[in-house]
C-alpha cells in the first residue's frame, strides 16, 4: 500500500494511506487524520476533496473526457436514447432490447399524476418559478405515493425510482401548462418518453400537433448530455440528504433546489438572458468580454468556466452540433447563436480566458436549442433537472447501498469570538 508522510512542525510525521482508483488517480486517505494528528483539513468548495468512492461517472477535466459507467458520452449520444442511458446509470449496464421495452412500458404505466396532485398544481401560486414548482411537486410525491419500507424495501425503492423517473417528466410538462393557463395533457401510451413530453407540453385541441422527429432526437441527446456529472453541487446535495436517511423524493427535491442556482444548472437560463441583453444592447461582444474580465464588475460570462473542465466541455461540443441540427430543421437562424459563436471565438482568443482555462460548458448552447423548441427561458433548468434525474437516482442508490456509508457531516474552522459571559439586557449597548 502506497503511503503519504506528513510532517508537522518539521518533527513528528504521520503515514497516511494512498488509494489508487480505476483510472490510476491517487488520493490521500485522511479518514484517520484527526484521530492521529488532532488536525483536520481545510478545503472550502471541496475542490481538493473526494467525498466518496463511485462507479457511476468518470470525468477527466484536463482531457475533456466524460464516461457514464465506462461508456464515452459521444458514443452514448450517437447510439442510445435517454431511456437506455437512464437504465445504464441506474442499473449499471445497458439494457438489451427486451429490458428496454419492459422499462419503457413500466415508465409509461407510472406516468400519470394523482388527481389531488393536479389540484395541488392548480393552487400553487401563479407566476412561480418552474423550479420552485418542480421541487415542491417532487417532494409531495412522498405524500401522494407513500414509500412503505415495512414491505420489501428493495422493491419499494425500485417502485419509487420508476415513479420518479416517469412522473417528474409529467410534472415538468404540467408546469408549462400551468404557466400558460391551459388544461393539462396527460401522457399517452402512443408516444416515447421524449415525444410524450413534447406532446404534453405543446399539443392543443384547436390545432393539429405531432412532436417533431428532429426535436425528439435533439431532446434525447440533450437529456443524455445532462444525465450525470459525478460529484457536482446538486448531486452532492442528493447524496448528503440520502446519507441522513432522507427518502429519494426528498433527496431529489433538494438536488433540484441546488441545481436552480445560476452558478450551477440555472446558468442555462442566465446564458440566454445574457445573450438577449447583448443583442438588445447592439451585440457588442467585446464589451461583454471586457466586463467579464473586470474584477470590479460582478458580471460573468455565463456558460463559461467549470470547476473540473479546464478544456472544452465535451457536452458543449455536442450541444453546439445539436443546435445547428435543430435550427437547420426549422429553417431558421437565431441571432443569439451568432452572438454565442462570436462570444466563444472572442473569449477563446483572449489571454484572460486562456490563462484561467475558461471554456464553454454544457450550459452555453443548450438554452438556444430549448428556445428554438419553444420551451420558455424559465423552464431551461427544469429540462436540466429532467436530464440529471437518473444521475441523482444512481448516486442516491449508490450511497444507500454503500457498506461504508455514514451521515455526511463536514467539520469547520471556528473563527468566531472566544468564550463570553451574557451581560444583563440593561447593560447591553
Ligand atoms: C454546471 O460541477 C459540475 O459538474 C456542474 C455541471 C454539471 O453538469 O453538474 O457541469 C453544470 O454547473 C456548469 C457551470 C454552469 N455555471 C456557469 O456557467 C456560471 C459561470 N461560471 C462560473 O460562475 C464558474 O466558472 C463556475 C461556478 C462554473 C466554477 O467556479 P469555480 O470553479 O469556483 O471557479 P472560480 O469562481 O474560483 O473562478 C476561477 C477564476 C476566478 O478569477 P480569479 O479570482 O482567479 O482572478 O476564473 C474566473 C473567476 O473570476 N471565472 C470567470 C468565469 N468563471 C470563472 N470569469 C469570467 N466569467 C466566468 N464565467
Amino acid at each position: 500500500m502506497k503511503k503519504a508522510e506528513i510532517f508537522i512542525d518539521g518533527k513528528k510525521s504521520f503515514d497516511l494511506p494512498i488509494i489508487i482508483d480505476t483510472m490510476g488517480n491517487q488520493s490521500v486517505d485522511i479518514r484517520n487524520l484527526r484521530q492521529q494528528t488532532g488536525m483536520i483539513t481545510y478545503d472550502p468548495g471541496f475542490g481538493n476533496t473526494g467525498s466518496c468512492q463511485s462507479q457511476i461517472t468518470y470525468l477527466d477535466g484536463e482531457k475533456g473526457i466524460l464516461r457514464y459507467r465506462g461508456y464515452a458520452i459521444e458514443d452514448l449520444v450517437e447510439h442510445c436514447d435517454f431511456i437506455e442511458v437512464a437504465y445504464l446509470l441506474i442499473h449499471g449496464y445497458l439494457p438489451n432490447k427486451h429490458e428496454r421495452e419492459r422499462y419503457a412500458e413500466l415508465l409509461n404505466r407510472h406516468s400519470l399524476l394523482h388527481a389531488d396532485m393536479q389540484s395541488f398544481f392548480r393552487r400553487y401560486p401563479d407566476h412561480s418559478h418552474p423550479m420552485s414548482i418542480l421541487a415542491a411537486m417532487v417532494v409531495s410525491l412522498s405524500s401522494f405515493y407513500e414509500i412503505n419500507l415495512e414491505e420489501d424495501p428493495e422493491l419499494q425503492i425500485d417502485l419509487t425510482v420508476t415513479r420518479l423517473m416517469s412522473k417528474m417528466r409529467t410534472i415538468a410538462a404540467f408546469t408549462y401548462r400551468k404557466m400558460k393557463g391551459t388544461d393539462f395533457i396527460n401522457p399517452s401510451y402512443k408516444y416515447s418518453y421524449c415525444a410524450n413530453f413534447l406532446n404534453m407540453m405543446f399539443s392543443s385541441p384547436v390545432v393539429p400537433y405531432e412532436p417533431n422527429p428532429t426535436q425528439i432526437r435533439a431532446m434525447n441527446k440533450l437529456l443524455i448530455l445532462h444525465a450525470d456529472h459525478e460529484q457536482n453541487c446538486s448531486t452532492t446535495a442528493v447524496r448528503l440528504i440520502g446519507s441522513a436517511g432522507g427518502n429519494l423524493y426528498s433527496a431529489v427535491s433538494g438536488g433540484i433546489c441546488a441545481l436552480w442556482g445560476p452558478r450551477h444548472g440555472g446558468a442555462n437560463q442566465a446564458v440566454i438572458e445574457m445573450l438577449q441583453q447583448i443583442h438588445t444592447d447592439g451585440s457588442d461582444v467585446k464589451q461583454a468580454i471586457e466586463r467579464a474580465k473586470d474584477k470590479n464588475d460582478p458580471y460573468r460570462l455565463m456558460g463559461f468556466g467549470h470547476r473540473v473542465y479546464k478544456t472544452y466541455d465535451p457536452r458543449a461540443k455536442i450541444a453546439r452540433e445539436v443546435c445547428e441540427e435543430v435550427l437547420q430543421d426549422m429553417g431558421q437562424r437565431d441571432p443569439l447563436l451568432d452572438i454565442a459563436e462570436e462570444l466563444e471565438q472572442a473569449a477563446l482568443s483572449d489571454d484572460y480566458f486562456k490563462e484561467k482555462n475558461l471554456y464553454p460548458n454544457v450550459d452555453f448552447y443548450t438554452g438556444i436549442i430549448f428556445r428554438a423548441m419553444g420551451i420558455p427561458t424559465n423552464m431551461y433548468t427544469v429540462m436540466f433537472a429532467l436530464g440529471r434525474l437518473p444521475g441523482w437516482i444512481a448516486h442516491w442508490l449508490e450511497w444507500h447501498h454503500d457498506p461504508f456509508e455514514r451521515i455526511g457531516r463536514p467539520r469547520q474552522l471556528y473563527m468566531g469570538p472566544t468564550s463570553r459571559v451574557v451581560p444583563p439586557i440593561e447593560e447591553r449597548e
